[in-house]
């Protein structure tokens, strides 16, 4: 069990034949524990998984979240074909943060994905708080921007680039001291992240300027405000709608095993969080939902 959580490297393929007004057919995703639906698990249980693996549900233990996440939501919304490659406790790149020994986001994930798939547009869903990033828009040589431009290579024409979540709102970066379970890396500001990787796409976006590709950017930032700001329109669940508190209780910081009780299935869907770092499977569906219109032109938080 990695306790070690880095958040969001997800990377979000959608495949079509060239040309993004086609109609995405397949989603295909690289990311971490906000993502993967068993693959650490089975990693960690001895399975390597190959490229061929693909369980995305049902699950045959517990994601993340509690419970089933997003990308098999987004598979729902979208009747779109999903291949997850996350991995939880992936970082971005293993060259630059080499804390665990999982296939990482921009190495590992997507060659598979290229061993699985030689002919696609790409929709790039990119958000994170590794340190990776930093150098996404301040090294021209970044395996990120590198890892970028082979899908390019590849055929992707259409990239989406997510910012990272509002992360003072979990309990895990909040000022709180309570007991958390969770490995704690260094917080970084998500603001200044995020106005980093909006230059690294408005960067691709010069580079790229006359091929045809698109670089967008999905706000997740103010989605996530959004759910936080209006409890009882996102969540559903039998208790009252939940944004701060989470579901899942740890008491023992040093020690999983020692679970408190947690709410119950059916108060499951009032919170926005899991535990202390991790979005509910609700969140999950409200994510699936946005990205699923924002891949058609719907969002408002897509720019
Ligand atoms: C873990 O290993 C057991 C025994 O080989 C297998 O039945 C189970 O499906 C594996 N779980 C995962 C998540 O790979
Ligand atoms: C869903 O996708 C499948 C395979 O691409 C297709 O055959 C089916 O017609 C689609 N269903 C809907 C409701 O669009
Ligand atoms: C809450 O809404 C989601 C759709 O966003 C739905 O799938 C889920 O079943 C609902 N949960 C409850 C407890 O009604
Ligand atoms: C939210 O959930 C937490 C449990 O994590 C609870 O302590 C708190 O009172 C709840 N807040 C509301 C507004 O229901």
């Amino acid at each position: 069990m990695h306790l070690q959580v880095l958040l969001l490297c997800a990377v979000l393929l959608g495949l079509a034949t060239p040309g993004w007004t086609v109609k995405t057919k397949a989603v295909v995703l690289f990311g971490d524990s906000y993502t993967d639906q068993s693959r650490q698990h089975s990693i960690a249980n001895g399975t390597f998984p190959g490229k061929d693996y693909q369980e995305i549900f049902p699950p045959a233990d517990t994601a993340a979240d509690g419970g089933v996440q997003w990308p098999w939501y987004l598979g729902l919304y979208g009747n779109y074909t999903i291949w997850n490659y996350a991995v939880g406790g992936a970082v971005c790149s293993n060259v630059l943060t080499t804390v665990n020994a999982e296939p990482d986001v921009i190495g590992g994930q997507t060659d598979w994905f290229i061993q699985d798939h030689t002919s696609f547009v790409v929709i790039v869903y990119v958000g994170t708080n590794d340190v990776g990033l930093h150098s996404f828009v301040t090294d021209d040589e970044s395996p990120t921007l590198q890892t970028l431009r082979n899908l390019y290579a590849l055929g992707a024409r259409r990239f989406i680039v997510n910012s990272m979540i509002p992360l003072q709102l979990t309990r895990l970066y909040s000022t709180s001291s309570d007991p958390t379970i969770y490995f704690l890396r260094p917080a970084q500001r998500d603001a200044s992240m995020n106005a980093l990787l909006r230059g690294g796409v408005l960067a691709l976006r010069t580079e790229w300027a006359h091929s045809g590709a698109t670089v967008q950017m999905f706000d997740t930032y103010g989605f996530f405000t959004e759910m936080y700001d209006n409890p009882t329109r996102f969540f559903n669940g039998s208790a009252p709608a939940n944004v701060t508190g989470h579901c899942h209780q740890c008491p023992d910081p040093n020690d999983f095993t020692q679970v408190r009780s947690d709410c119950t299935l059916d108060q499951r869907d009032s919170y926005m969080w899991w535990d202390e770092l991790h979005p509910s499977e609700q969140t999950g569906r409200n994510l699936a939902m946005e990205t699923f219109k924002a891949l058609n032109g719907r969002s408002k938080f897509l720019f």
